[in-house]
Formats: C-alpha cells, structure tokens, sequence
C-alpha cells in the first residue's frame, strides 16, 4: 500500500492528535520496553519515548517508516501479519493501524508471541460503523465501475464481541473493550481525506477517473457530513486494553 507522509501530515495529522487517551488507557511506566504496532510517522511513537519509554515501531508502509526514522525512532518495516519478535516486550500498542490487517488472528497470535509474559496489548482502531457513511459511498462507488468492492475493501472494523473472542482465543484476558463515536472534522474535507487515507479506493480507477470517483462521493456523503462548511468524518473507535499472564 502506498502511503504519503506529506499527504497524511497535511489530512490527517488529527489520527495522531487524538491519540492521547489511549496512551493513558496503556499507562506507559518509564524504561518499560514498547512495540508500536502501526507506527506511522511515528508521532505518536514520540509522545511514549517521551514518558521514558525505549520504544520500537513497526510499520508495512516503507514511506512512513522512513518518517518515523527521520524523527530518530527505532522503527522498521514489518507487516503486521507476521510479526518476527518473541518475548520482547512489556507492551503492544496501537493506534489506529489495526483496521488496516485484515487477518486479525495472525496479528493477535504474532502480538502474543511478542509480549513478555506477563505482558498487556492495549490499543485503538475503527470499530463497527467506523467511517460508515464514507465507507458506503466509497464501495459503492467503486461497485458501479464494475469493480467487486470485495476485492478492494482495505478495512476491517470489528465488534467489540468479535474482537473479545478473537483476544480470548489467542490467550488474553480483555481488561475492558468498549466502542467511542467520534465525530472528527476534516480539515481538508472528504476530498483530502479520502487522498490521504481512502487511496486504495482511488488506486483501483484510471488516474482520469479519480477526480470523478472523489466528487461523486462528495455529493453523495455532503447532506450527512457537512454542516455550514465544515465536514466531519463519523469516525467510531474500538478501544480495547488486553493483558497475558505471567
Ligand atoms: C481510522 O482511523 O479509523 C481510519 C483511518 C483511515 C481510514 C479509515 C479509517
């Protein structure tokens, strides 16, 4: 997948913004050692080495590796399907990264390996409704060029139920999981945002085609997410604090 740092610091810097109360649902303790699952950029990243934390991100997209690099974190490529690290770590956060892996078993399964024991994954991503209406508009606009929109869909966005079985099938006990609507402006509208974070949609179009595909979505989605100007985004989190046994 191709990600744009520029693009995503520019549409989407508010994903890391508002991060925070899941930094604090972790609890991050000085010298504790961190894997950031889905680091990005790495801003995020930041704020735990700030507390004292020795910190390792680890992100699929090459570009944001390089950002996070370029801010001097620890962070290397890896899919987070297949996670290389075993007994490594106080704790796995997360934060909005885990909707992008569509195989969550093998994620849980590879975080699991990577803990220390005892060890906690705490994290946040899109849960059920996320992005509901812009997810719609996207699949079906995508659906009416004759492409199957199950093909193309990069997103999982689980129950809190579905993911609790899936962390208690792999060994954990969930401390707490519960979904949080936030309605979250767009500071460069549905158009940037589905540049910066929607572009699997995009890349499945001619490059003629994209401008059409990004307006129709706006005409579309306008009556339900813009009010006077401003556009939001139905944004639903799934915040979830996971802990494994010693
Ligand atoms: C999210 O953080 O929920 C999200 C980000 C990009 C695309 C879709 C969802």
């Amino acid at each position: 997948m191709n990600w744009n740092p520029g693009k995503y610091d520019q549409h989407a810097r508010f994903v890391s913004d508002l991060g925070m109360p899941v930094v604090e649902l972790l609890q991050p303790r000085p010298g504790e050692r961190i894997l950031d699952l889905g680091c990005g950029d790495g801003a995020l990243t930041q704020k735990l080495i700030e507390i004292g934390c020795e910190v390792t991100g680890v992100d699929a997209s090459r570009q944001m590796v390089a950002a996070a690099l370029r801010r001097g974190i620890d962070a290397r490529v890896m899919d987070g399907h297949t996670l290389t690290f075993a007994d490594a770590f106080d704790a796995v956060f997360s934060n909005a990264a885990l909707h992008w892996m569509k195989e969550p078993d093998r994620v849980i399964a590879g975080v699991w390996r990577a803990l220390k024991k005892p060890g906690r994954f705490v994290g946040e991503f899109g849960g059920l409704g996320n992005v509901d209406k812009l997810h719609r508009a996207l699949l079906e606009a995508i659906s009416m060029r004759g492409i199957p929109p199950g093909d193309v869909d990069p997103w999982f966005f689980p129950s809190p139920d579905e993911y609790r079985d899936k962390l208690v099938s792999a060994g954990f006990s969930v401390d707490s999981i519960e979904l949080v609507d936030r309605p979250t402006p767009l500071p460069t509208g549905v158009a940037g945002w589905i540049e910066a974070v929607a572009h699997p949609f995009l890349a499945v179009v001619e490059p003629e085609e994209r401008g059409a595909l990004i307006r129709e979505v706006e005409d579309r989605v306008r009556p339900l997410l813009c009010n006077d100007g401003v556009w939001f985004a139905d944004y639903v989190r799934l915040r979830f604090s996971a802990s494994v046994q010693g």
